[in-house]
C-alpha cells in the first residue's frame, strides 16, 4: 500500500511539475507577444481590459437581476397568499367540522394551488397543520416551522426564503394570518413556491452579454489595430529615414502629425545635422592633414636634394678643388641646419595645433618684456646697419598670458623685421588704448606687396624674391606660429605693409588693470 501511495505521490509531483512548466511557458509566450510591437501591446491591453470589464459587468448584472427577480417573486407570492386567504374566507368556513365542508375546502385549496402553482398549507395558532394542498397525506399532528407561527402570532405577513435540503433548490414561503380582523386570528396560511424562471432569465442575459461582447470585441480589435497603425507607421517612417541618414545621405525627417513623434523627429534632425557637420569637419581635417604632409615633404625635399647633390659630387671625386669642397661642405651644413629648424618648427606647430602646448595665464608686463627683447636684438639689427627704437608711452601694460610665449612672439616679429630692413629703423611701441594693450613693431624695410600680404599667414609661405635671398634661412612657419600663440593668449594680430616703404605688425591683447 505504501509503495503504491508513494508512486501516486511521485506521479502527482511530476504532473504538477509539467503543469507548472506549461503555465510558465504560456506566460513567457504571452509576454513575448506583448513586448513584440506596438500592435500587440495595444491589442493585448485593450482586449484584456474589455474582457475584465465584461466579466465584471455580467457578474454584477446577474446579481442585480437575481435580486430584482427575487423581490418581485416574493411580492407576487404574498399577493397570491392574500388572495388565497380571501378566497378561503369567502367560500368556506375552515372551521366547519362537516365532511362536506372539509371536501369543499380541500377542492378549493387544490384549485387555488393549481392556479397559483404553489403548495398551500393551513395551520392553527399552534402550528399544527389543518389542511394542505399536497397530494400526499399529512401525518396527523405535524407542525409548520416556528418562524411561521411567530409571524402570524404577531398578525404580520412575511415571505421567508428557504433552501430545500435535498435538492438545494431555493423556495419562497409566504405566510399570512387567516381571519378578517387582527384579533380574530386563529389560523395561518403558508404558500410555498419555487422561483422557476430565474435561470432562464439569467441564461438569456448571459447570451446577450456574450453576443454583444463579441461584437464590441470586434470593434475594439479594429480600433486597436487602427490606433496601433497610426502610431507605428510614423515610427517606421522615422526608422527608414534614420537608416538613410546613417548610410550617409543628407536627408532630414519631414513633419509628422503626432506631437511626440515630431519632437523625436526634431531631435533626430538635430543629430543628423550635427553628424553632417562632424563628417564635413573630419573630411576637412583629413584633407588638411594630407595637404600638410605634402607641404612638409615638399619643404624637406628641397634642402635634402641640395645636400644629396653636393654629397654625390664630393663622393664621386668630382670636386678636386680644396676651397670648393669646403664651400660645398659649408653649404651642406647650412642645409642640414635648415632641415633641423624646419623639423623643430613643424613639431612646435603640431604641438600648438593639437593643444598639447602648456600656456600659462599670468599677468605679463608687455612694456618691460618688449623693451628687453628689443635690447637683446639690437646687435643683430646693427649688423644690417639698422637701429631698434623702443618708444615708451606708458610705464607698464599688463596682459594675461605666458611670458615665454610673449617673448617668442616679439622675437619672431623682430627677426622678420631685421631680415627685411637694411640701413633703416625698427620701432617697437607698447600702447594702452581703449581697454587694449597694443604691441606695434614697425619697420621701414622692403615691405610686402598686397598680393603677398594675405598669404604671409600661410604655412611655408615666403615672399618670392625674399625666399631666394633668404635661401636656407627661414621655414615660412614663423608667422603661423606667432599667430597661433597670439590667439592662444586671447589676442589678435594684424599686418599692414607698403612695398618699398615698410611693414607694421600690430598685436592687441585685452588690458588688465590690476596686478594680480
Ligand atoms: N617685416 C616684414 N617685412 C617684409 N616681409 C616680411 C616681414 N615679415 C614677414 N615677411 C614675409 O613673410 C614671410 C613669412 O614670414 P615667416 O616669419 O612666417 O617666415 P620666415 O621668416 O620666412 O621663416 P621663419 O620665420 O620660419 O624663419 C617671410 O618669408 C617674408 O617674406
Ligand atoms: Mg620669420
Amino acid at each position: 500500500v505504501n509503495n503504491s501511495l508513494s508512486e501516486g505521490r511521485e506521479k502527482l509531483k511530476s504532473l504538477l511539475h509539467t503543469g507548472r512548466g506549461l503555465c510558465s511557458r504560456i506566460v513567457t509566450l504571452l509576454q513575448e507577444q506583448f513586448n513584440k510591437n506596438i500592435y500587440t501591446r495595444i491589442l493585448f491591453t485593450n482586449v484584456t481590459a474589455f474582457v475584465i470589464a465584461l466579466l465584471a459587468m455580467s457578474l454584477l448584472s446577474s446579481m442585480v437581476v437575481k435580486q430584482v427577480t427575487y423581490v418581485q417573486a416574493e411580492q407576487e407570492l404574498l399577493r397570491k397568499a392574500k388572495r388565497v386567504n380571501y378566497a378561503l374566507l369567502q367560500q368556506v368556513d375552515p372551521t366547519a367540522p362537516t365532511s362536506a365542508g372539509v371536501e369543499d375546502r380541500m377542492s378549493l385549496m387544490r384549485f387555488l394551488a393549481d392556479t397559483f402553482d404553489a403548495k398551500i398549507t393551513v395551520f392553527d395558532r399552534d402550528g399544527v397543520i389543518m389542511a394542505t394542498s399536497a397530494e400526499q397525506e399529512v401525518v396527523p399532528g405535524s407542525k409548520v416551522g416556528a418562524q411561521y407561527i411567530a409571524t402570524i402570532t404577531r398578525g404580520e405577513t412575511a415571505v421567508i426564503r428557504s433552501v430545500d435540503q435535498e435538492t438545494g433548490q431555493l423556495a419562497f414561503n409566504a405566510v399570512v394570518p387567516m381571519g378578517k380582523e387582527e384579533d380574530a386570528i386563529e389560523f395561518g396560511i403558508l404558500l410555498e413556491a419555487k422561483p422557476s424562471n430565474l435561470d432562464l432569465i439569467l441564461n438569456k442575459m448571459r447570451l446577450y452579454l456574450v453576443v454583444g461582447g463579441m461584437f464590441i470585441l470586434l470593434i475594439i480589435i479594429i480600433l486597436s489595430v487602427y490606433l496601433a497603425m497610426h502610431i507605428s507607421r510614423p515610427i517606421s517612417r522615422l526608422a527608414t529615414t534614420v537608416a538613410e541618414i546613417s548610410r550617409g545621405s543628407d536627408v532630414l525627417i519631414a513633419d509628422e502629425p503626432l506631437d511626440e513623434i515630431n519632437v523625436l523627429a526634431g531631435q533626430i534632425n538635430k543629430l543628423a545635422l550635427r553628424h553632417q557637420m562632424v563628417q564635413a569637419e573630419s573630411r576637412r581635417i583629413v584633407e588638411e592633414r594630407a595637404r600638410l604632409f605634402a607641404e612638409i615633404s615638399h619643404e624637406l625635399r628641397t634642402p635634402l636634394t641640395t645636400v644629396q647633390g653636393f654629397v654625390e659630387a664630393i663622393s664621386d671625386g668630382m670636386v678636386q678643388d680644396e676651397a670648393l669642397r669646403d664651400r660645398y661642405l659649408d653649404l651642406i651644413y647650412t642645409q642640414t641646419l635648415h632641415i633641423a629648424r624646419l623639423v623643430d618648427d613643424i613639431l612646435a606647430l603640431s604641438r600648438l595645433e593639437s593643444g598639447n602646448l602648456a600656456v600659462e595665464k599670468l599677468p605679463v608686463d608687455l612694456v618691460a618684456l618688449a623693451q628687453g627683447v628689443a635690447m637683446s636684438m639690437e646687435a643683430a639689427a646693427k649688423s644690417k646697419n639698422t637701429s631698434i627704437i623702443f618708444a615708451k608711452s606708458t610705464e607698464s601694460a599688463n596682459v594675461i598670458g605666458d611670458a615665454d610665449r610673449m617673448e617668442q612672439i616679439i622675437r619672431n616679429l623682430l627677426k622678420n623685421a631685421i631680415q627685411a630692413t637694411e640701413n633703416g629703423t625698427i620701432k617697437v611701441a607698447v600702447e594702452v588704448r581703449q581697454g587694449e594693450v597694443l604691441l606695434i613693431i614697425e619697420d621701414n624695410g622692403i615691405g610686402i606687396a598686397p598680393e603677398d600680404l594675405s598669404h604671409i599667414w600661410d604655412r611655408f609661405y615666403q615672399v618670392k624674391n625674399q625666399r631666394d635671398s633668404n635661401k636656407g634661412k627661414g621655414s615660412g612657419l614663423g608667422l603661423v606660429i606667432v599667430k597661433k600663440l597670439v590667439q592662444l593668449q586671447g589676442g589678435r594680430i594684424d599686418a599692414t605693409s607698403q612695398l618699398g616703404k615698410g611693414t607694421t605688425f600690430t598685436i592687441s591683447f585685452p588690458f588688465v588693470t590690476q596686478k594680480r
